[in-house]
């Protein structure tokens, strides 16, 4: 568990990062730190491992006051995800991924077999990347390397600060798929910064957005910050599309289906498990506006809507 407990940091020239912020992130669940640039959202990170100490305020992790840790053993069980990167360049795809492994004295094959499954999971197959050097990848790759450098030791806290901002869409939502798994199985507790609204539904159990000077407006499930924004600065930031975005993370509710006609043999299928977004897509290309959800009924438009309304209500 990680708790913020009235921290504010006012840097040295006298620039106030962050305001009074208060927050706790249960042990193994995902926080999604979004925000406008310069609102304080590295600088929120950098003081969970103590990169930067907070002017006033407590940080708490597993229990202890961060202030009474020493920095460089509270860093060893929190990997980190810096947004420019920061791999070592005089050294291998698979020596930047080792690092802690070989800090911590892991045994050689043991290090090799992690690397090289952490390197195939970030879609870069050691044999062809794990010699190359950081210049000899794309930005993209680099920060994939990054990733698959933070995850070695399978840390019980993750801090990623844009883990995957210069990926491209295809693999990014690859990315998010095999990071979603890892996460839902694991008991990391994870601390992630974006840019990207849907990323930080699709992978957040709650979401902090932070205002323009340093303070939060709202922490709380993707549900109920795109269903009901606390702040008109929320709403503004989450788009007027929230409740499109709201789609891709809501389910198909049972009661909202109609009856099977005999004609929609023929009409669009979609299984149970589906979202509504792939829901609202096939009603979309349907002729009779009507999709199939397996044996159990039909679903609408009309029904989509009940679905959404009701799920904001009961947010
Ligand atoms: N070392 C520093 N000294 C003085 N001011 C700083 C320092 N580091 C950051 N700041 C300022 O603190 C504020 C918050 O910076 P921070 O890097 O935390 O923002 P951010 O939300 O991560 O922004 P971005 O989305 O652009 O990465 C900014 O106004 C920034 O200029
Ligand atoms: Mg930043």
């Amino acid at each position: 568990m990680i708790t913020l407990d009235s921290v504010t940091k006012v840097y040295p020239d006298g620039t106030t990062a962050v305001q009074d912020l208060s927050l706790t992130i249960p042990a193994g669940d995902v926080a999604v730190l979004v925000g406008p640039s310069g609102c304080g959202k590295t600088t929120t990170m950098r003081m969970i491992n103590r990169l930067v100490d907070p002017t006033s305020g407590r940080v708490i992790v597993a229990g202890r006051d961060t202030a009474t840790v020493d920095p460089v053993q509270l860093r060893r069980s929190i990997g980190y995800v810096i947004q420019q990167v920061g791999l070592f360049g005089h050294q291998t795809v698979r020596r930047n991924v080792a690092t802690v492994p070989i800090l911590l004295g892991w045994r050689a094959d043991r290090i090799r077999r992690r690397v090289d499954d952490l390197l195939d999971l970030v879609g870069l197959p050691p044999e062809t990347y794990g010699d190359r050097y950081p210049h000899q990848l794309s930005g993209g790759q680099r920060q994939r390397v990054g990733v698959a450098r933070a995850l070695a030791i399978d840390p019980p806290i993750l801090l990623m600060d844009e883990p995957f901002g210069a990926v491209d869409p295809i693999e990014r939502a690859r990315l998010q798929q095999e990071m979603r798994q890892l996460l839902i199985d694991g008991d990391t507790t994870v601390v992630l910064v974006t840019h990207d609204i849907d990323e930080a539904v699709r992978l957040g159990d709650r979401i902090a957005v932070m205002g323009p000077t340093g303070h939060l407006e709202q922490f709380a499930s993707p549900l109920e910050v795109l269903g009901r924004p606390a702040t008109p600065f929320v709403a503004d930031f989450v788009g007027s599309d929230r409740l499109v975005r709201l789609l891709g993370v809501t389910a198909i509710d049972v009661r909202r289906l109609q009856p099977l006609h005999p004609d929609d043999g023929s009409a669009p299928q979609l299984p149970m498990a589906a979202t509504l977004r792939e829901v609202l897509a096939a009603i979309l290309s349907s002729d009779s506006g009507r999709v199939r959800i397996g044996d159990a009924g039909v679903l609408t438009m009309a029904g989509v809507r009940e679905t959404v309304q009701a799920a904001i209500a009961g947010a």
